[in-house]
């Protein structure tokens, strides 16, 4: 079973939220094992102050570096993935969720202020990862978005035809195509004749294509890269 510590100032809502859908299943079903923990617990009495003002000034205040330390040497385990959630750090992919869904043991740690002490961050060989050009007021919602891109990897978390779904348009660099359910019909709009055919060959011609136009369409960044990996130009 995977297990994931994160560890935060503001613990409260990360541990609602990951109980809930997939990642609340995945915990109960034992895929894996979320443990939330308020860092501040880590810091020294009387006042259990975790952050300071920062060298040179500026706005802002910068955490702790023997807090942190404290919080990471006391939950990480030998061959952890110890990630701290960054916006400066390096872009999370699909690729990282699949490098990241192979440990046993990740260890999530949520900056928030101005950032935290550089020296934690080397001493402890902390890995920087951020989930998008964008910047939020703490790490929490990205340590959920990461954990959750994470856990639906695991093994026998999703069920055989979802995963095997994502895959194939994960995989080969494509978004995925479009969908349409019942009625055939709706405000004047019809799903796609291939789709309602019943003949499986259109319908996965119909998905590859819809897949292809999508991609040129809103991410033409990643159709340039699909497109010099097929050698087809366009
Ligand atoms: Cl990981 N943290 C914060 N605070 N903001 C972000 C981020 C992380 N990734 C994108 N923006």
């Amino acid at each position: 079973m995977m297990r994931i510590d994160i560890l935060s100032l503001f613990p409260e809502g990360l541990s609602t939220v990951l109980k809930e859908s997939v990642c609340g299943r995945a915990q109960a079903a034992g895929h894996v094992d979320i443990c939330v923990t308020d860092m501040r617990k880590y810091a020294e009495l009387p006042h259990r102050r975790a952050d300071d003002a920062p060298y040179g000034g500026g706005g802002g205040m910068v955490l702790l570096a023997e807090v942190v330390a404290q919080a990471v040497e006391d939950v990480a385990t030998e061959g952890a993935i110890k990630i701290v959630l960054d916006p400066a750090g390096e872009p999370f992919t699909h690729d990282l969720a699949k490098e990241f869904s192979l440990s046993d043991h990740l260890v999530l740690l949520c900056g928030h202020y101005k950032g935290i002490d550089e020296r934690a961050l080397e001493d402890l060989n902390l890995r920087p990862v951020s989930i998008g050009d964008y910047v939020l007021t703490g790490g929490e919602p990205a340590a959920w978005v990461l954990s959750d891109a994470v856990i639906r990897l695991l093994p026998g978390v999703l069920g055989d035809f979802e995963s095997a779904q994502s895959d194939s348009f994960f995989d080969d660099g494509l978004l995925g195509a479009a969908v349409y359910s019942r009625p055939s019909e709706w405000r004047g709009r019809s799903v796609p004749e291939p789709l309602q055919s019943g003949d499986h060959a259109k319908i996965l011609a119909w998905r590859m294509d819809s897949m292809k136009r999508r991609t040129r369409e809103r991410r033409p960044d990643l159709w340039r890269t699909c497109a010099e990996a097929n050698e087809n130009g366009s």
